[in-house]
């Protein structure tokens, strides 16, 4: 996801910006530049891809003496990842960067281009820059047009903005997406939107709150709060370790991954959840004509998405649909039609079973459709069409955010061929997109849930093995909580459809056969709470997750009432991956480093 840099001082500025940058790297990123204010001049670098790039172009580029600068990483959100689109974005003699969403800036472009102002981009960035000298041009205070500009803008930002007027400020403002200043002598301050990027740099930060806004200078820094009220900063020391500062103060990448999974799942569904309907600009008006059917390939986790999203499929879009493991159906001889949508689903875009089954649709003719979160793979390189799924870079190896937002982009895709194919009513579509816009809010971790499986889990690391049921969407999902479980505990887990242990199973039962049994209040529930029963009265260990009490269970794992069986489908998701994570962690494990596994899969 995007980063910010910024430095006031007499050294090095570029060097400074660029390993800032380089440090934000993590994060993932397509385009990035720096705005450079140095003896009375502006230099502007940017460039799409790697770092590499922007480092290259600016091999020539010193500066002398004091100056300012502000840097970015952009992934992107509105408008493609080009030169044109990468930050700092310009307006006549100001440049900005910017990270989040100004909610508003249709209204303001739309005002501004009736003020005669020229856009060059299509972010929503640029209005920032441009409504600045729009307020500047009516006072020839910086300062207060900057204030102006902020008071103006709705959404989520961290901003930093330069202007050829005032060369030895930088001003900046936050709401919503993190921002903080370091300085570690006089006359000189630091910017960035997460502490790594100035470790070793900076010795003390302040942590800017919601609201705040202002700007530093040689001499000073003045920050003012939401109401326009001037506060002091806030030193601290800031801490040395550049991994625990990647990892946001969390244990392990896995559990940030986690915790995350509220904000890029926000990110994925951003200009894709409108109003009254789902869009995929990406998408080519033509990719669903004479499409029959819709085949899902896919890997792991991948594939339970896949699995989980094709039950949508199904009963939302009324479309006919298979899914594939890849390595499966690469020597299964398939039969393939030209009327079938063929789907690969996978966060690295390099999972060599999965790239290779892309290769045989495409060879078969088929039309093709790579769900991913890496752009420019292999897969989005090689299938016809692309939808990213904008986890930022996954460093657990066990997938969580990856596996968050495909299912996010899976489900509206449900529902945008649903819109194609007329087989939606207007009400079950607007119940959706209700329901849609809820899950920022369903993925954030609740801590008491958290601490209740924290605790829960030292009940549960030993045994002869663990099931996972649920029925319907719920057995993918039970499949992926084992999956999760299997790799970073090293206990055996099977998922299983609930309705299916009788069938076998079920045999194993005994007080040390551990269920852990999804049971949503919205969908089947009185059949799945029989399953449960089946099994309860043979004596297994049952830990059952649910918004309603279930008195045979041993173990409870509770849940948020929800209205809609999808709802309860993320939140149970995310409790699995914290009963996994703390197990892992109660075993001593390395969480996110399993042993026998490796983060993208490129061998056969
Ligand atoms: C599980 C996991 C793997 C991957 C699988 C496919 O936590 O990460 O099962 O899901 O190797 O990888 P991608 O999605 O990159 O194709």
């Amino acid at each position: 996801m995007c980063g910010i840099v910024g430095y006031l001082g007499e050294k090095n500025i570029k060097e400074v910006l660029l390993n800032g940058l380089k440090e934000l790297e993590y994060r993932g990123y397509d385009s990035a530049g720096i705005a450079v204010l140095n003896n009375d001049r502006f230099s502007i670098f940017k460039a799409v891809g790697k770092l590499e790039n922007l480092i290259e172009k600016t091999k020539e580029f010193q500066t002398q003496g004091f100056g300012i600068g502000i840097g970015h990483t952009r992934w992107a959100t509105h408008g493609k990842p080009t030169e044109i689109n990468a930050h700092p974005h310009t307006g006549e003699e100001s440049y900005v960067v910017h990270n989040g969403i100004i909610e508003n800036y249709a209204i303001l472009k739309n005002m501004l281009t009736k003020a005669g102002v020229k856009f060059l981009s299509q972010t929503d960035t640029e209005v920032i820059v441009h409504l600045f000298e729009y307020y500047k041009k009516n006072t020839q205070n910086s300062f207060e047009a900057f204030e102006k500009t902020v008071q103006n803008l709705e959404g989520a930002y961290a901003i930093l903005l330069v202007t050829k007027d005032a060369p030895d400020r930088i001003f900046f403002a936050k709401k919503g997406s993190p921002l903080l200043v370091g300085k570690s002598k006089e006359q000189e301050f630091y910017f960035a939107s997460s502490d790594t990027a100035v470790i070793g740099e900076a010795k003390e930060v302040h942590y800017f709150d919601d609201g705040d806004y202002g700007y530093v200078s040689k001499e000073e820094i003045r920050i003012f709060d939401a109401s326009g009220k001037e506060k002091q900063p806030h030193w601290q020391p800031l801490s040395t370790n550049k991994l625990s500062a990647q990892k946001g103060g969390f244990r392990f990448f896995m559990e940030k991954e986690i915790y995350e999974q509220a904000t890029v799942v926000a990110d994925t569904l951003l200009g894709r959840l409108l109003e009254d309907h789902i869009a995929f600009e990406e998408l080519d008006e033509t990719l669903f004509d004479q499409i029959n059917e819709i085949k899902l390939c896919a890997c792991g986790t991948s594939y339970h998405a896949a699995l989980a999203s094709s039950y949508l499929f199904e009963r939302v879009a009324k479309v006919r649909t298979s899914v594939e493991i890849a390595s499966e159906f690469r020597y299964k001889e398939p039969l393939l039609c030209k009327d079938t949508l063929f789907v690969v689903i996978s966060q690295s875009g390099e999972t060599a079973d999965t790239l290779e089954t892309l290769k045989m649709a495409k060879a078969a003719g088929l039309k093709t459709l790579a769900i991913c979160n890496v752009d420019n793979s292999s897969m989005v390189r090689l299938a016809d069409a692309s939808i990213l799924t904008r986890a930022g870079i996954e460093k657990g190896v066990a997938s969580t955010k990856a596996f968050a937002t495909q299912m996010s982009v899976l489900w509206m895709l449900s529902l945008f061929v649903a819109q194609k194919q007329n087989s939606i009513t207007k009400e079950v579509l607007q119940e959706h997109l209700q329901t849609l816009r809820t899950l920022p809010k369903i993925l954030e971790v609740n801590p008491s849930m958290h601490e209740r499986i924290r605790r829960l889990s030292k009940r549960y690391l030993h045994g002869h093995g663990f099931f996972f049921i649920g029925r319907d969407i719920f057995f993918p999902l039970a499949l992926e909580g084992a999956l999760k479980l299997k790799e970073i505990s090293y206990l055996h887990a099977e998922g299983y459809p609930s309705g299916e242990m009788k069938h076998g199973p079920i045999a194993l039962a005994d007080p040390e056969l551990f269920t852990i049994a999804l049971l949503p209040k919205n969908l089947l529930f009185e059949k799945s709470r029989s399953n449960i029963e089946e099994l309860s009265a043979r004596d297994a260990t049952i830990c059952v997750i649910s918004s309603e009490v279930y008195e045979k269970a041993d173990d409870h794992i509770s849940i948020a009432p929800q209205p809609h069986y999808m709802q309860e489908f993320f939140e149970m998701m995310v409790a699995l991956q914290l009963l996994s994570l703390e197990i892992s962690v109660r075993l001593g494990n390395d969480v996110d480093m399993p042993r026998n596994l490796a983060k993208s899969v490129t061998v056969e």
